[in-house]
């Protein structure tokens, strides 16, 4: 089975590495037709990979002052591998976000056939936007959360948090890396296509889970409170926070452990960075 990575330096592109090591991963711009259809006739893979797009660095502000740079890899680049992909019949995954609702839709947090409520973002409304066709048709499409992992990295929740002052009081669905990669290596096995929530069970606010740092990792850690209402007078794009359902990926037989049994492994991983 030949797997095809676009984005294979990123985050994302390294944990699909980890879990794939024999992939390969291309240095080609997405949003280029003419060069995603040389690399899929190259290569001729089973499965492609999309981990590429713009995140923003160091957060999603970034993407409000570089719409055209963030349209380009966000939604640009995915409509080129669907006609690339689709005219060949190669079958692909594309990397979407959870950041596209707000709230907990009244407790039962958002299943996949719910509509994106917020756009408060650039970032946010990319990745609904990209989301709204590729769905149409027969494209694995995975949504995560706010990425956690037991090691370090830049982008991993628990170093960015690490490093705040002021923590988000606010109840979110998140993502554990390592149930994420065994779920999607699940859902890709057995060729799945459309939306799936990758998120772990239940709800945790940033606020507890550095309370669960500073039990587990560093009592003389220091942090303040911050409340979702004070939240727009510290970043420049609206942060989406949101629940979502993962009914129907345990409706596929895979066991969603929950959110806090999973932060509690990787701070105590972290606790031997
Ligand atoms: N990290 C998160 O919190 C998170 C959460 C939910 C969803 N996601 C999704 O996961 C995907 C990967 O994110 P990530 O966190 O891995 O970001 P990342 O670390 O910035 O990696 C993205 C990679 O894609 C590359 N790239 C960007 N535009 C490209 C293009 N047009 N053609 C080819 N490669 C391109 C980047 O290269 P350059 O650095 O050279 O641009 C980078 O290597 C994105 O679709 C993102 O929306 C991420």
């Amino acid at each position: 089975m030949k797997i095809l990575l676009f984005g294979g330096r990123g985050f994302m592109g390294q944990q699909f590495l980890s879990l794939y090591p024999d992939a390969v991963a291309p240095s080609v711009d997405i949003a280029d037709a003419a060069a995603v259809g040389r690399a899929l006739d190259a290569e001729k893979p089973d499965i492609v990979i999309n981990a590429a797009g713009k995140t923003g660095v160091p957060n999603v502000d970034w993407c409000e002052d570089h719409q055209l740079e963030t349209i380009h890899s966000n939604v640009t680049g995915p409509l080129v591998l669907l006609e690339e992909c689709g005219r060949r019949g190669i079958y692909w995954v594309h990397l979407s976000s959870g950041c596209v609702y707000l709230g907990d839709n009244g407790g039962k947090g958002f299943s996949e056939d719910d509509p994106p409520n917020f756009d408060g973002s650039f970032y946010s409304r990319t990745k609904a936007w990209s989301e709204a066709v590729l769905r149409e048709f027969p494209v694995l499409i995975l949504r995560l959360r706010m990425p956690f992992d037991k090691a370090p990295h830049p982008r991993n929740l628990l170093n960015k948090l690490k490093e705040y002052t002021h923590i988000l009081d606010a109840q979110n669905s998140i993502t554990y890396l390592p149930d994420f990669l065994q779920a999607a290596g699940k859902l890709i096995a057995k060729r799945r296509t459309g939306i799936f929530n990758m998120v772990n069970a239940g709800s945790i606010s940033p606020y507890r889970i550095m309370e669960l740092y500073r039990e587990l990792v560093d009592p003389s850690h220091t942090f303040e409170r911050l409340q979702l209402k004070d939240l727009p007078q510290r970043v420049k794009a609206g942060r989406s926070t949101c629940v979502l359902s993962t009914k129907k990926l345990e409706g596929e037989g895979i066991a969603v452990r929950p959110v806090e049994e999973a932060v509690r492994e990787a701070l105590l991983a972290m606790k031997k960075w």
